[in-house]
């Protein structure tokens, strides 16, 4: 089933979520509505806080991105439960970042070009990885939304402060896109 987004001006994407544990009842099924819904909206990631969870969850696919020098992209699919970035390192770059709750804008952001990750997958099987360049790139941009932060947080201000019509609008589900969207209510 796709799920509805939760966009940009939603509370839940500003809180905390919590860890869940095998318990968690329909997880399979929520997994996979999430993956449903990232391929029927074109994204590479998504996370729990952006279909209205508050739980520690996010997956990514990046199988039909095409990037020169990365072909580690075409086994990248993956589900993070209860992850933790353990350690990240390398030099800063930039790369433009969009996100499915803030649709139609991509903007640079920069971020350390490695990072260690722990996590439990789709089959509480706990995992240590190490991603670099785009992988990790995803993955910080999808860990982010666990804690409550989206990637505009991190733009230049002044870039920012010229988005602000445009997140206006987004808030009040003015945005071109064929998926559905959450917005708050006036
Ligand atoms: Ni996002």
């Amino acid at each position: 089933m796709i799920l509805p987004v939760y966009v940009y001006g939603m509370p839940i994407l500003r809180k905390t979520s919590v860890e869940i544990d095998e318990n968690y009842e329909g997880l399979d099924q929520l997994i996979e509505d999430m993956f449903e819904t990232m391929k029927a909206s074109d994204g590479v990631g998504l996370a729990a806080p952006q279909i209205g969870k508050s739980i520690r969850l996010f997956l990514v696919n990046a199988q039909e991105m095409e990037i020169d020098d990365e072909p580690d992209l075409k086994d990248f699919k993956r589900t993070f439960i209860n992850p933790y970035i353990t350690e990240e390192w390398g030099e800063k770059w930039n790369f433009q970042e969009g996100c499915l709750s803030i649709p139609l804008i991509r903007e640079d952001v920069s971020r350390h070009s490695k990072l260690k990750i722990e996590y439990y997958d789709e089959n509480w099987e706990f995992q240590e990885e190490e991603f670099e360049g785009v992988r990790a790139r995803i993955v910080q941009h999808e860990y982010d939304h666990l804690d409550g932060k989206l990637f505009v947080d991190k733009i230049n201000p002044l870039r920012k402060k010229l988005l602000k019509g445009r997140l206006t609008a987004i808030s009040k589900g003015k945005a071109d896109v064929d998926y559905k969207m959450i917005y708050p209510k006036k």
